[in-house]
């Protein structure tokens, strides 16, 4: 049976969640992708954003556009207001118009990590700094413009691209011969291509008739910290190099000063989208195995 594909327009599309989304979205029939960098459309120009809209008329878009290093944040407040809070609206507005509904990204430091247990998607929120806030006001803003939405909170992103944990970790672990990793901080490692599988399964389902808007958390199963997701990374690359790091010492965060303050428990529980959609956790480290092995060029099955 022939079918139109469903179109998909992605903001942000070089960055890490974004290409990763629109790489696994290629591979499907059933997606027409259209990955957006910053140079084709800048986010914080709402006509900008109305004209690619008029374009391209996209069944769904994907917010994956933002400033997300939660440091630079604290430095530049207006700046990640306007790229994650002001952008959001910008483009939930502009959906709101033309009917369209829209994925937006969010994330766990939209909580201040005081429940040991993990947040659920209706805990209360109550970020700790400038990104946060600025994530937090971006969902508002979703929420107000575009009724038709789906947010989906993640947390500890990785990939093969971008400013993230498994490739920093890589570079240091090269270099040094002493590493250091946080210990007392709970979380769960998240990666990309993972997420997009969930992006896409939940755009599946939607285009079915699904009517289930809302907010959404989803990050890999195995909750670790820091050190125990540098350990991983760490033995995973040293099946195929010989790297130069001895020894990995677990600090406290209290001794790991940072310019943002950062949750000490960032676990999100994924029931919700287990229940609606039937989306399982995945194991973060199987995935970080895979990513690992294609880092280095060995394909093994
Ligand atoms: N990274 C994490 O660990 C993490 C954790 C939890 C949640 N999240 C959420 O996941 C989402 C995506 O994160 P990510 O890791 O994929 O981020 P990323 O790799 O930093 O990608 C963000 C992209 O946004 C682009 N961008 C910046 N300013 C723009 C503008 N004015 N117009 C259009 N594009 C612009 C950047 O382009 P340039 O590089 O050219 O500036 C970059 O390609 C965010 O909503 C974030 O809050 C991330």
């Amino acid at each position: 049976m022939q079918f139109d594909p469903v179109k998909i327009l992605i903001t942000g599309a070089d960055g890490q969640s974004g290409s990763a989304i629109a790489r696994t979205a290629e591979l499907d029939s059933f997606f027409e992708v259209i990955p957006l960098n910053r140079k084709q459309l800048d986010v914080t120009q709402p006509d900008k954003i109305v004209a690619a809209l008029d374009r391209y008329l996209p069944d769904y878009v994907i917010n994956c556009a933002g400033l997300n290093s939660a440091d630079r944040a604290e430095r530049e407040p207006h700046k990640a207001m306007l790229l994650n809070a002001e952008a959001a609206k910008n483009i939930a507005a502009a959906c709101g118009d033309l009917s369209i509904p829209m994925i937006q990204l969010s994330t766990d430091y939209v909580f201040d990590g005081h429940y040991a247990s993990g947040y659920t998607e209706v805990d209360e929120t109550r970020p700790l700094g400038a990104y946060g806030e600025s994530k937090l006001q971006g969902e508002l803003n979703v929420q107000q413009f575009m009724p038709r939405h789906i947010i989906i909170r993640t947390s500890w992103l990785f990939s093969d691209r971008g400013n993230n944990f498994m490739l920093r970790t890589l570079e240091e672990a090269r270099e040094n011969n002493l590493m250091y990793g946080v210990d007392d901080r709970r979380g769960c490692p998240t990666s990309a291509f993972d997420l997009a599988r969930v992006v896409i399964a939940v755009i599946k389902q939607l285009s079915c008739g699904a009517e289930a808007w809302g907010v959404y958390h989803y990050c890999g199963a195995e909750v670790t910290t820091r050190y125990g997701f540098c350990e991983a990374v760490i033995a995973a690359a040293r099946q195929y190099e010989d790297l130069k790091v001895d020894e990995i010492k677990p600090v406290a965060a209290k001794d790991f000063v940072t310019e943002a303050e950062r949750p000490s428990t960032s676990v999100l529980k994924c029931n919700k989208i287990l229940n609606v959609f039937g989306i399982r956790q995945r194991p973060w480290r199987s995935e970080l195995q895979r990513l690992i092995r294609e880092y280095y060029g060995q394909v093994r099955y």
